[in-house]
């Protein structure tokens, strides 16, 4: 399996000093920079868009940026985000009315593309798209809000889409979102995830890196009971 992946979400960060908290989080070991686009349409909150990520781009931020589009519709936003610098691009399979084609559409733009899956979302989504996909995004929480309670019957989810990639033979990471924190990250490690977000639990801390480190420890226990 990929090496875990660490993915503080900057919903949570202070939006007055975005730079400056980006920089902090990278500094103190995190591996990507989770992006979360809102657009109190598909999911009932209004966040970024394509100007702030190239304004972290501008402002010298190197790491993958991770683009969760929480938008409807998909498409028209899609070259926006490859121009700013979007590294992973993922979208829910409901807000578009053609998925393939959303799919391809971030390839061509030269980015990663992801399917996102709601706690509701069935995985037959994977069907005809995995073999097209460099990222599998799990929601353990309702879109649209930072903060919430881990649901755990994503567990299972997290399993079965780790058997379908192993199946495949292909790297795509399995990334999980929402309510992760030190307590449950081994067990969503344990059930197959390589990429785990983290808002509330890293931003609302007062020592970063000793939060990013106790994640990276619990990761270490949950592989090891795999
Ligand atoms: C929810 C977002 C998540 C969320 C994670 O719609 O996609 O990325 O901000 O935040 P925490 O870790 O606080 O649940
Ligand atoms: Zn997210």
């Amino acid at each position: 399996m990929a090496s875990p992946w660490i993915a503080p979400s900057i919903l949570s960060a202070d939006f007055a000093r975005l730079g400056a908290e980006v920089d902090a989080v990278l500094a103190a070991g995190a591996d990507l920079v989770h992006f979360d686009v809102m657009d109190n349409h598909y999911v009932p909150n209004l966040t970024i868009g394509p100007l702030v990520c190239e304004a972290l781009r501008k402002h010298g931020v190197k790491a993958p940026i991770d683009v969760h589009l929480m938008v409807k519709p998909v498409d028209r936003i899609v070259p926006d985000f490859a121009r700013a610098g979007a590294t992973y691009i993922s979208f829910h399979p409901e807000a578009s009315e053609h998925v393939d084609r959303t799919i391809a559409l971030i390839r061509e733009q030269g980015c990663r593309p992801g399917l996102v899956f709601n706690p509701a979302t069935p995985l037959e989504w994977l069907d005809y798209t995995l073999d097209k996909l460099d990222l599998v995004l799990l929601m353990s929480v309702n879109p649209g809000f930072g903060g919430q309670q881990f649901i755990p019957g994503v567990l299972p989810k997290i399993a079965a889409v780790r058997e379908r990639v192993r199946a495949l033979g292909r790297e795509i990471r399995v990334e999980v979102d929402g309510g992760i924190k030190s307590e449950n990250i081994a067990a969503v490690a344990r059930a197959g995830a390589d990429t785990f977000v983290a808002g509330s639990a890293i931003f609302g801390a007062k020592d970063y890196a000793a939060t990013i480190r106790a994640l990276r420890e619990g990761i270490a226990t949950g592989n090891a009971g795999r």
